[in-house]
C-alpha cells in the first residue's frame, strides 16, 4: 500500500520541526523540506531520525528545485498533506526596506507558496489533500515587519483562492497565524533586548506568548479528519492578540475590569 506523506517546508525552524513532530500523527512519513542541509539533519536527529522522517534539501522559491523535490517524494508516498511554512521577515519598517528586501519577502513568504502548492498539486489531488498556510498575525494588522506583513495578507488571500478553486477535487486549503513565538527568528531581537518576550505578553489577552507545540496543535487539526468541513479559514494561534488589547478597553471604556 502507498505510504501517505506529510510535506513541511522550512521543517528544520522550531515551527516547521513541532509541526513535522505532531504531523507524524496521521500520516506514514513526513518530509521535512528546508534550504539548510546540516540544520535539516540536525532536525532529523532531534525528533528521532527512522524511517519516518524524510530530510529533502530544497529551496521553495526555485522552481527547478522544487521540481526536484516532487520527484522525489512521487517515490517516497502519496502526498496527503502540504504546510507552507518557510518564511522569514529581513526589515522592521518601510524606511528600512529597499526594492530587493521587499521582492526576497515576497519570494520566500507568498510566492514559495504558490510554487510549492503548484509542484505538488496533482498528488494532493489524487489524496484529496490538505494544505495548510503558515501565515502570521502580520498578514491582519499592523505590527511592524511590512515586506513580510503584505506577503502574508496575500498568504492569507492564495489559502481562500485555493480553498475556493481546488475545492471540486476535495482539496482544502487553511492557514493559520501565529503571534509571537519564541523559536530562532527572534534571535537579533532577543539579543537587543532580552526582555522582549516580557514585554510582549501585556498585548496579548492570555499574558502569555504561543508555542511552537500550540501552532502544530492547530495544523495537526486543520490538516485532520475532524476539520474536514473547515476550508478558506485563518485561524489565528496568538493568544488572543488580534481580539483586541485590554489596555485599549481599559482607556475607551475607563472600566477597571480590562
Ligand atoms: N516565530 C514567530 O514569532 C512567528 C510568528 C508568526 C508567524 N511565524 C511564521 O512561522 C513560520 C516558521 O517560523 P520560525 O520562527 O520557525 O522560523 P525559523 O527562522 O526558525 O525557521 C524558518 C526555516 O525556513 C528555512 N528556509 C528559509 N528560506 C528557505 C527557502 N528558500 N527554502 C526552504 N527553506 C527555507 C530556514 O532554513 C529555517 O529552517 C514562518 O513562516 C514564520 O513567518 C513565526
Amino acid at each position: 500500500m502507498t505510504r501517505s506523506l506529510a510535506v513541511v517546508t522550512g521543517a528544520a525552524g522550531d515551527i516547521g520541526r513541532a509541526i513535522a513532530r505532531r504531523l507524524a500523527e496521521g500520516h506514514d512519513r513526513v518530509a521535512l523540506l528546508d534550504i539548510d542541509a546540516a540544520a535539516v539533519s540536525a532536525a532529523i536527529d532531534h525528533l528521532g531520525g527512522g524511517d519516518r522522517f524524510l530530510p529533502v534539501v530544497c529551496d521553495v522559491t526555485d522552481e527547478q528545485s522544487l521540481a526536484a523535490m516532487a520527484r522525489v517524494l512521487a517515490e517516497a508516498g502519496q502526498v496527503k498533506t502540504l504546510v507552507n511554512n518557510a518564511g522569514a521577515a529581513r526589515a522592521v519598517s518601510l524606511h528600512d526596506t529597499d526594492a530587493s528586501i521587499w521582492r526576497q519577502d515576497l519570494a520566500l513568504n507568498l510566492e514559495a507558496a504558490f510554487l510549492t502548492f503548484r509542484a505538488l498539486e496533482e498528488p494532493l489531488k489524487e489524496s484529496r489533500g490538505a494544505l495548510v498556510n503558515i501565515a502570521s498575525v502580520n498578514g491582519m494588522a499592523v505590527f511592524g515587519h511590512p515586506a513580510y506583513s503584505a506577503a502574508k495578507a496575500g498568504l492569507i488571500h492564495f489559502t481562500k483562492l485555493v480553498a475556493v478553486e481546488y475545492g471540486k477535487f476535495g482539496i482544502r486549503a487553511n492557514a493559520v497565524a501565529p503571534g509571537t513565538v519564541r523559536t530562532q527568528a527572534w534571535e537579533a531581537r532577543a539579543a537587543a533586548n532580552p526582555q522582549v518576550f516580557e514585554e510582549v505578553k501585556r498585548w496579548y489577552a492570555l499574558r502569555r506568548i504561543a508555542t511552537a507545540d500550540d501552532v502544530a496543535n492547530a495544523v495537526h487539526f486543520l490538516a485532520g479528519d475532524q476539520a474536514a468541513a473547515i476550508t478558506g479559514v485563518c485561524l489565528p494561534v496568538d493568544c488572543g492578540l488580534t481580539a483586541g488589547q485590554a489596555e485599549l478597553a481599559h482607556t475607551f471604556s475607563q472600566s477597571d475590569h480590562y
